[in-house]
């Protein structure tokens, strides 16, 4: 079969790792406050970080709001010696501690265990681990640390990579093979569908230290094909009406799956991130539950799934066009079906996913629980990754009982949608039928309609625009709520606001926020913890002075906060720009490791070329970490590809196609992972 490259047209919506814009509304940036708040004269002399770490220091209520709230704990210890930034092929951890890589893509976990090779069928995939790494938890197995299920998501593919047909064609990170007709092969689709999604794989610690795969009736893929179940207010509606589920109940796979939570009650939830790429519309009107999340008119999705040569069912979904007479004669909401966050029981592998539609509809980055209490409601906090999207929660309507704990608690509540006052204070708008300006005559007819819109819901309500919202984390001590805002470039001056305080934002920040009362309330007060960037460029806010050699970072991403409280600060610098340019100081991806009462940070890894550090969570006894690199080796070129020139070899080595695969930490002296 004739194969030739994709023709390459670069439409951002579709682009592998950019975060499409499609934020039209009006709302605010808080542009004039901040004028007040920086003095005008310290941004014109350039000095935007002493800028921003004067009017912190002078004018935000923070540090007096938090002390009311009694809002301090012991410092964890941060024992080990911060490592140099690399730029080499290779996986550098600090002195004293060991690192070794597992689960590499294709390693087979289920079935009949098919081996890893580059020429294996999608069927086999389907029993393989899949690609590009990212949110990872260890579920021990009666309370071990050293037997367990690992669940990872599979937020993408490079299809160069997965397939031996791609050898020697010019292919970038994006592209894929494809025949003369623009036509794709089935078994490639298919093997593309079945590398997203999500793992479940037992693994254990042998005598020797060392992890392996356990063959185990619970191992298990979830794919872009599994059969799911749709739950809360969407279920059943018009919205999600499907030649599939002509009911609504029903769709397949899940995709895009970039950040997780755990729920109080054990189990997994997945976020759908950049899902909207996946879909061509032909349709001349496309209307806000797709246009406002990136979806245009388009012949084209990021693979070309929907044009397999075989025209399955499966796949040709994936264009949402208005084709038959009615909604249940094709795929015209067949998008609508995507952007929720997925709840998976690892523990039961006859269990079907679940798509919590209560949560809100976006590109769910991941989704962060707080301390579920006996007795109240429970609460989870998610951001929209995407440049000036919203940070939301979800506070349930039920009360938790660890007794009787279950996903059905995230199917009544409220959706709030976060406000960044300019003084400090915020506050959480309800997403729900009559408030905030949700009424039938704003165009909001009723909740589902609130839900499959989320997006235009919040900017309806008021919400503040925030530069790219990630992971978030909860300071088991204290309740404070982290997220990391990974850059926005689009932010122009003038735009500013004090939660989002830099024009051009290039590095990135931490915010944090303590709730008012506790997390089910609707007021908070906040502050910046660190505006990430080189020694000119940054600002941790209580250390004052700028990041020193052994802290610079960029574009924080992951975030996780062990329970000693370190605060694990995981990047993801774009592979269009990472050592390049004012990036270069940078060096490869990293992950960090903060203190959240000084505000210190120390760098504890850095990757092999070309990937991103996401994921992080160690075992219970905190003496075995897990850490997933994603996309290694994404910066080769598209000529460097056909002439079989790869940029990462890792982790295999000498002339292997690079593999995402999860980091194994352990302490030569068996200690806690950080201390
Ligand atoms: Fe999938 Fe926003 O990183
Ligand atoms: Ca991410
Ligand atoms: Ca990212």
């Amino acid at each position: 079969m004739t194969q030739h490259q994709h023709p390459g047209h670069v439409d951002p919506v579709l682009a592998a790792g950019d975060e499409p814009m499609s934020n039209a509304s009006a709302n605010g940036y808080f542009g004039d406050i901040l004028e007040a708040r920086i003095s005008r004269r310290a941004m014109l002399r350039g000095s935007l970080a002493a800028a921003v770490a004067g009017a912190m220091a002078t004018q935000l209520p923070f540090g007096s709001a938090f002390a009311a709230g009694g809002a301090s704990a012991p410092a964890p210890s941060l024992g080990f010696k911060a490592i140099p930034v690399s730029a080499a092929d290779s996986v550098v951890v600090p002195e004293g501690y060991r690192v070794s890589a597992i689960l590499p893509w294709g390693t087979p976990i289920s079935g009949d265990m098919p081996a890893f090779s580059l020429d294996a069928s999608g069927e086999a995939q389907g029993h393989q681990v899949g690609s590009h790494h990212d949110g990872v938890h260890f579920f021990p197995l009666e309370g071990s640390s050293r037997d367990g299920l690992l669940v990872m998501n599979h937020e993408y593919v490079e299809p160069r990579f997965l397939h031996a047909a791609a050898a020697g064609l010019a292919l970038d990170r994006n592209g894929f093979p494809q025949n003369a007709d623009g036509s794709r092969d089935d078994d490639q689709v298919l093997k593309e569908l079945n590398a997203h999604g999500v793992s479940v794989v037992r693994i254990r610690e042998g005598s020797d230290g060392q992890w392996q795969v356990v063959e185990d009736a619970r191992n298990r893929r979830i794919t872009g094909l599994t059969p799911m179940r749709l739950a809360g207010p969407v279920a059943g509606t018009e919205h999600v009406v499907t030649k599939y589920s002509p009911d609504g109940t029903m769709t397949r796979g899940t995709l895009n799956n970039c950040a997780h939570g755990v729920t109080p009650w054990n189990t997994y939830l997945a976020a759908e991130e950049n899902w909207a790429g996946y879909f061509a519309n032909s349709d001349a009107e496309i209307d806000r539950r797709q246009a406002r999340y990136g979806i245009q008119t388009r012949d084209t999705g990021r693979y070309q799934w929907h044009r397999a040569e075989s025209g399955a069912d499966e796949f040709v979904r994936f264009d949402a066009s208005s084709r038959g007479a009615t909604p249940a004669e094709d795929y015209r909401n067949e998008p609508h079906a995507f952007g929720w966050m997925v709840e998976i029981d690892p523990l039961d592998p006859a269990a079907t996913p679940v798509k919590r539609t209560h949560l809100g509809r976006f590109a769910h980055e991941g989704v962060i629980f707080a301390p579920a209490v006996e007795g109240q409601p429970v609460v989870a906090y998610s951001g929209d990754d995407a440049r000036f999207e919203y940070i939301y929660k979800f506070v349930s309507a039920r009360p938790y009982h660890a007794a009787t704990a279950d996903g059905s608690l995230l199917d009544e509540g409220t959706l709030y949608v976060a406000r960044f006052h300019e003084d400090g204070r915020g506050e959480w708008l309800a997403l729900a039928p009559g408030e905030n300006g949700l009424t039938p005559e704003n165009g909001f007819a009723d909740l589902a309609d609130i839900l499959v819109n989320t997006r235009a819901a919040a900017d309806q309500a008021g919400a503040t625009k925030m530069d790219r919202p990630e992971w978030g984390a909860v300071d088991p001590a204290t309740g404070q709520v982290y997220f990391t805002l990974t850059n926005n470039t689009r932010r122009e001056a003038g735009d500013e606001d004090a939660a989002n305080p830099r024009a051009e934002n290039h590095f990135g920040h931490i915010i944090r926020w303590q709730e008012e009362g506790s997390h089910a309330g609707t007021r908070f007060a906040w502050d910046l913890f660190v505006l990430a960037g080189d020694g000119d460029d940054s600002q941790p806010i209580l250390a004052g002075e700028p990041l020193g050699q052994e802290a610079i970072f960029a574009n924080p991403d992951g975030l996780w906060i062990d329970a000693d409280r370190r605060v694990w600060i995981q990047t993801d610098i774009s592979e269009s720009v990472m050592n390049t340019g004012i990036f270069e100081v940078f060096g490869n991806n990293q992950m960090l490791a903060a203190n959240p009462e000084t505000g210190e940070i120390r760098r504890f890894l850095t990757g092999p070329v070309g990937q991103e550090i996401t994921g992080v969570v160690t075992t219970p006894d905190q003496r075995t970490m897990f850490v997933n690199v994603q996309h290694p080796g994404a910066t080769t070129e598209a000529e460097a590809f056909a002439a079989g020139e790869l940029v990462s070899h890792w982790p295999d080595g000498g002339s292997a196609i690079p593999r995402s695969a999860t980091l194994v930490i352990t302490r030569e002296d068996g200690g806690i992972i950080g201390a």
